[in-house]
């Protein structure tokens, strides 16, 4: 499973990159909000500058044209681009124009096995369930990651890769990584969870301590 992270903070972004683990990065309009972008278009190249792989960055406008429009200009920004739009009826049809230009697609607020269906058929390099919104109201989110995985690999010619996304906690990690989810997009503070570990402090610590005895 490759590791993406959720965020428009470009502080965090470098941070992580140093780390030598992160594969892309997802984003969305909340994000860049969060992370106080004033200018879309040149936070994103920022990003890009910074990691070489898939920069998933969002439309913001409703309606095919206007979203097909928006989705090309954003396209244009960097090879590492791929556009974010929404699971909708229009969205559909955004996608399989997109998927006939070449421009790649993460197909994102999927919250059903269908939309997974229908995103794959109209040619989406990607699908993002959201995990953690769906445990919000009392569902099982990872359970649609794993049904959508299933589903696919069903099909070997669907290759919609499974974004496991709206990650909480790195319990979440684990499990899209057990049920084959292709990457797990996760907030940085997930990230630093899923190396802490208290016994490695406690032993760390003895170690140093011990080899103090060891080295006079
Ligand atoms: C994914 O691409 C989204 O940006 C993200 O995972 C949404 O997560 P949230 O539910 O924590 O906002």
């Amino acid at each position: 499973m490759r590791i993406f992270l959720d965020t428009a903070n470009i502080e965090e972004i470098k941070q992580a990159v140093k780390l030598g683990v992160i594969s892309g990065i997802t984003t969305n309009p909340s994000l860049m909000a969060q992370a106080k972008a004033t200018d879309y278009e040149a936070a994103i190249k920022e990003i890009c500058a910074i990691i070489s792989g898939p920069v998933s960055t969002e439309v913001t406008v409703e309606g095919v044209d206007a979203m097909l429009k928006q989705a090309r200009q954003i396209a244009s920004w960097s090879p590492c681009i791929v556009v974010k739009i929404p699971s909708t009826l229009e969205g559909l049809e955004v996608i399989s124009t997109l998927a006939e230009e070449n421009i790649r697609v993460n197909c994102t607020l999927c919250f059903s096995v269908n939309q997974a269906l229908l995103a794959a058929r109209a040619g989406a390099a990607y699908i993002s369930p959201f995990v953690g919104r769906l445990d919000d109201i009392g569902q099982d989110g990872m359970q649609l990651v794993e049904d959508i995985v299933k589903i696919y690999k069903n099909y070997p010619e669907i290759k919609t890769e499974v974004i496991a996304a709206s990650i909480r906690h790195p319990e979440h990690c684990i499990r899209a990584a057990k049920i084959g989810a292709h990457i797990a997009t996760m907030p940085y503070k997930v990230l630093l969870q899923m190396i802490q570990h208290p016994l490695t402090d406690i032993g760390n610590k003895r170690f140093l301590a011990d080899f103090k005895n060891v080295s006079r």
